[in-house]
């Protein structure tokens, strides 16, 4: 999605290159264009440049951002939502004076009727976006005063966004404004940025603040004041964001995915040990007392994507170890089909960025209706860690390559833990049985590391079919929900098509595309599925399928059936996705560099979904 930046400095550093700078670290949000608009002193007026494609473009077209003169300035990448990445719909927008320059990442829902009242005012529009409206707005109702305009014009605003401002009547000047989008403010001594994540901004200063829905930002050299949208001044407190710059950079790796898949065991122990103590699990964010535990009548796990397929591990491991009735649920559907709560039922929502939209949405929908909401979150203080009733936060770090590893194992963890917490409560594991499931949680961190260990042979595997066209996931139960993760991290960085089924359901209708040579991934680690599985695999092998194996150590007789087989080490079977997840991680991630794409940044995807 969209990135925002913005520097404002005294010194004789020049802005163009710190946006650039700032915007590279933004780079894994996705972009198809990208721009930056900057106050010039000398002739007192804004400059901007845009182009279509990588920000390597932007940068040699302003020659590293030395073409672009002056200490204050605003850029963007732009992931196209209203109109074609092209340069003219790339931001900033400018009035046609050229004396208003915005950025924006979000959607405003109600342009086409503020474009059409504007036309008919005479207002010339240039571009097909829905950003536009806001700056032809702004001059619409400029009046001198840049606070009272912005706060004029957001009230007439419907939908999201984050923006960043600048007006050449107050040189030296950013104004920041956001409604659920992201954008957090920095301040150094002799400066202060506007970014929409963290990363961009970290090589220059670790004081952040957070701005609220509906908050309104007045930046200066060194100074930021807040104001909500009656104009009235917001005391805010800036927080010291504790990790490195270098946990945001590559270290050595040649892409940000596999760097991120080492990282899973630092990623899981980091989310997992905090919340063991004196051999118990216990969780103290959640703010619960047993009794209100054992009051939960139903259970819904809400989220999107790659976290939605940790919410459906956490039903089979949640309904298994605490007997709670669990429902998953997409976001995007969960918030417009009229869910069924009622009074007990607690609505837990997954989400790495804490803004996806859709996630957002379906929990302001869950609270409206009177639910207890938990955020299973790992951007700390993103909108839903804001919104949600308690936090439990996932420590994965930033998580910078498109497509999650990191973050899910953090997200599966989240799930274990809580299950047992659950199950604890409600009385259906005693001591030992909790202290056996915590010493098999414990020992996942290494035998993901032995996972790691053995990927030259996954690469060797994934170079024979890197010209597969469709592939086929199978599983059943939790062999299910880890093969629409291995399906999902295949098809959306190596854009080979590739669906993920129950394995019983195979016969159904699906079988009929399978014929000779075709891969089939079947995962059978779940010991009361194996021998039906295995059924499975003798019919997609009958039909010529060539099948690769993912299963647990010992289960020796899987070798007479597929034709390759993954082995991962031995756990308790609730808790074996966070093992067998690795290797299909990092088949993905094979398949995608033998075909020499661009691993970090898949074609059409965003980091953060901040659109509906
Ligand atoms: C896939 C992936 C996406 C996200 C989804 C939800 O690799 O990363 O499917 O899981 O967009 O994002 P968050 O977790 O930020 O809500």
């Amino acid at each position: 999605m969209c990135g925002i930046v913005g520097y404002t400095g005294s010194g004789a550093k020049q802005a163009a290159p710190i946006l650039l700078d700032s915007l590279s670290k933004l780079e894994y949000r996705g972009y198809d264009s990208a721009g930056m608009a900057v106050y010039d002193d000398e002739t007192k007026s804004i400059q901007f440049q845009k182009t279509v494609g990588r920000l390597k473009g932007l940068y040699d077209r302003t020659h590293g951002g030395a073409d672009l003169k002056g200490t204050c300035g605003i850029g963007h990448t732009r992931w196209a939502t209203h109109g074609e990445p092209t340069e003219v719909n790339a931001h900033p927008h400018l009035n046609s004076k050229q004396t208003i320059a915005v950025v924006h990442n979000g959607i405003i829902e109600n342009y086409l009727r503020w474009r059409k009242r504007l036309q008919d005012k005479g207002y010339i529009f240039k571009s097909d976006t829905d950003t536009e409206v806001i700056v032809q707005m702004l001059d619409y109702y400029y009046d001198g005063d840049p606070l009272k305009t912005i706060t004029t014009v957001m009230q007439r605003l419907e939908g999201s966004y984050a923006l960043g401002i600048l007006f050449s009547d107050h040189a030296g000047e950013i104004y920041a404004a956001r409604k659920d989008s992201p954008l957090i403010v920095g301040k150094a001594d002799d400066a202060a940025f506007i970014a929409s994540d963290v990363p961009a901004i970290l090589s220059y200063t670790r004081n952040v603040y957070y701005m609220e829905n509906e908050e309104v930002a007045r930046l200066t050299p060194g100074a930021v004041e807040f104001f909500n949208i009656d104009e009235e001044p917001v005391q805010k407190e800036a927080v010291t964001v504790s990790w490195d710059i270098h946990a945001a950079e590559k270290g050595g790796y040649e892409y940000f995915m596999l760097k991120e898949i080492h990282e899973e065991p630092k990623a899981v122990s980091d989310t997992l040990n905090p919340r063991i103590r004196d051999g118990h699990v216990v969780i103290d964010e959640l703010n619960m007392t047993d009794e209100e535990i054992r009051g939960i009548h139903k259970l819904f796990i809400v989220a999107c994507g790659s976290a939605y397929h940790a919410g459906v591990t956490g039903k089979y491991v949640m309904e298994g170890l605490a007997r709670i009735p669990v429902e998953v649920d997409i976001a995007s559907e969960f918030r417009y089909r009229d869910p069924i709560i009622e009074e007990g039922d607690y609505v837990i929502i997954i989400s790495q960025s804490g803004e996806t939209a859709d996630s957002l949405a379906a929990l302001r929908e869950a609270k409206k209706r009177g639910a207890r909401t938990l955020g299973i979150i790992n951007v700390v203080g993103s909108s839903i860690a804001r919104e949600a009733d308690n936090v439990m936060y996932t420590w994965a770090g930033p998580e910078i390559a498109v497509a999650t590893t990191k973050a899910y194992q953090t997200q599966l963890i989240a799930m274990y833990l809580l299950s047992i917490r659950f199950a604890k409560a409600r009385g259906k594991i005693d001591d030992a049985q909790e202290k056996a499931l915590i010493d098999d949680l414990k020992a996942l961190p290494e035998q993901i590391r032995m996972q790691l260990a053995s990927k030259a042979d996954i690469q060797k595997f994934a170079n024979r079919y890197l010209a597969a066209e469709h592939v086929f996931f199978i599983g059943r139960g939790i062999d299910y929900a880890i093969s629409l993760e291995g399906s999902l991290k295949l098809k959306e960085i190596s854009y080979v098509h590739s669906e993920a089924y129950p394995a019983g359901e195979l016969k159904h209708g699906t079988i009929s595309l399978i014929e000779d040579g075709r891969l089939v991934v079947a995962v059978l680690t779940q010991p009361n599925l194996i021998k039906k599985e295995i059924s499975n695999i003798v019919e997609v092998k009958s039909r010529g399928a060539f099948v690769m194996a993912v299963t647990t150590v010992g289960n020796t007789e899987v070798e007479k059936t597929a034709d390759y087989v993954v082995y991962v080490p031995k756990t308790n079977p609730y808790f074996v996705n966070s093992l067998a997840v690795v290797p299909l991680q990092l088949f993905g991630y094979y398949v995608a560099i033998g075909r020499g794409l661009d691993v970090d940044k898949p074609r059409n995807l965003a980091k953060s979904v901040t659109v509906e």
